[in-house]
């Protein structure tokens, strides 16, 4: 619905295109102020939409998440990892053939450059895991030139199934470094998900056999974290396709973004507050220095959901199938009291703080055995899916233009420059 909004600045009146609830920032320039075009200030983007996408839709008041338009509930419940990376690429969910030419699309790149091994073995042996991802990510570019051919559709699809198939490879390989123990291969008799958990946990045994359980407890948590429209390493990753890079390198750049302890840094604080507390009995103290502003309750509240977070209530029930392989970690008692308590207490309820998706997904793997510096990798492999969708939905925007914003400059005026002994 096109509407308009009339703006009178002295003795001007514009009237500017109101389009889905947004008017273009560029029609502001229509009215000139004594600094010049009118122009907005947005520090975070918080009010901007930058994009016109058709991938992902959230509500946050009313705890809405829908891939292409299916709801993450129904998705998590039926769909595969690989499936709903494809709805998110090609807008529909794949019928059987396309299903299964994708998959073996990205199963069959799932091997990495024998120099890809030896980039990951040149890190120290603490260096953290996402800055070798982010590493044996941004060099593929070098491995496979014909990404850079960003305006070949062909070009892309097939960087873009080897970046999906080569993902889980080089975070397996980027956590056994940090053990200092050998690199496991993909097996091709393995789907997705065991497919992981076999190069991150295989040891001496000729066959590595994980629990069922445990690998649709990972798929899931695999669909819950493909996308979630324009977040920070989202935007990383269309800001660095906007200057015309592939796809390696504009992911690249959304691994870096994710890495940020606001960004994909959540769950690994929650592990570390449930630790803090310790016990069951020190709970209610603990809520105490929440509300007293001591502390935040880690795990609890969200930009955007305001509700609940639908990605939390599915969570919880894959918790339920990982301890029922794994036994019962005393941390998820307390996470479970303190849950019960602050959604039941006026401190949380009135600011709308309600548990997010990082509240159990830290235990979760954690159970299924990751050390916490793992946790954000966890994340940045299912969310290449999202970062490969949006990326070519950049890709076939006309609208879209390199990203560059405006700036208020506060500096100094023009001055004139002293030679060093005169100043
Ligand atoms: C996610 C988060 C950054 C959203 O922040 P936001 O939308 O900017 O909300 P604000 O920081 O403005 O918080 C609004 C109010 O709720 C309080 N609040 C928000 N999250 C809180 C938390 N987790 N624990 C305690 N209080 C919290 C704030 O102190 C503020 O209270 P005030 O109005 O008395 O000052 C924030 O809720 C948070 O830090 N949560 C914990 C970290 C986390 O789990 N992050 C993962 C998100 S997926």
């Amino acid at each position: 619905m096109a509407d308009s909004l009339d703006l009178t600045y002295g003795d001007a009146t514009q009237s500017l295109a109101v389009t889905d609830g947004t008017i273009r920032a560029a029609d502001l320039k229509k009215i000139q102020t004594p600094d010049g075009p009118l122009a907005t200030y947005d520090p975070g983007l918080l009010n901007t939409a930058s994009v016109r996408s058709a991938i992902t839709y959230i509500d946050g008041d009313a705890g809405i998440l829908e891939y292409r338009g299916y709801p993450i509930e129904q998705l998590a419940e039926k769909s595969t990892f690989l499936e709903v990376a494809y709805l998110l690429m090609h807008g529909e969910l794949p019928n059987k053939t396309e299903l299964e030419n994708w998959n073996y699309q990205i199963n069959r790149h799932r091997l990495v450059h024998e120099n890809v091994k030896q980039i990951i073995q040149a890190f120290r042996y603490d260096a953290h895991p996402m800055a070798k991802l982010m590493a044996a990510v941004a060099s593929m570019m070098t491995f496979y030139p014909s990404a850079r051919r960003v305006e070949d559709p062909d070009a892309r699809m097939r960087n873009v199934h080897r970046l999906l198939g080569k993902m889980p490879t080089m975070a397996a390989f980027a956590f056994r470094h940090g053990l200092g123990r050998h690199y496991i291969y993909p097996n091709d008799e393995l789907g997705y998900a065991e497919n992981f958990l076999a190069m991150l946990f295989q040891a001496q045994q000729p066959k590595y056999v994980a629990d069922p359980r445990l690998v649709r407890a990972l798929e899931v948590l695999f669909i819950l974290h493909a996308d979630h429209e324009q977040n920070c390493s989202t935007n990383a990753v269309r800001a660095v396709a906007s200057a015309g890079n592939d796809v390696y390198t504009s992911c690249g750049a959304g691994i870096g973004a994710l890495f940020g302890p606001l960004h994909g840094g959540a769950n690994e604080a929650v592990l570390k507050m449930l630790r803090e507390i310790g016990s069951l009995d020190r709970v209610p103290e603990f809520i105490e220095g929440v509300k007293n502003g001591k502390a935040r309750l880690m795990g609890f509240g969200h930009r955007v959901y305001k509700n609940y977070d639908p990605r939390a209530t599915i969570i919880k029930k894959a918790v339920d199938d990982v301890f029922a392989v794994r036994g019962m970690n005393p941390l998820l008692h307390i996470a479970v009291e303190l849950e019960r308590i602050a959604l039941d207490n006026e401190y949380f309820t009135s600011r709308r703080l309600y548990t997010n998706v990082d509240f159990y997904s830290g235990v979760i793997y954690e159970a299924l055995r990751f050390p916490p510096e793992m946790f954000t990798v966890l994340f940045a492999v299912p969310r290449t899916a999202g970062w490969v969708a949006q990326y070519e939905e950049h890709m076939g925007d006309t609208e879209q233009k390199i990203t560059r914003p405006k700036q208020i400059y506060t500096g100094y005026a023009k001055r004139d420059y002293v030679p060093v002994d005169e100043r």
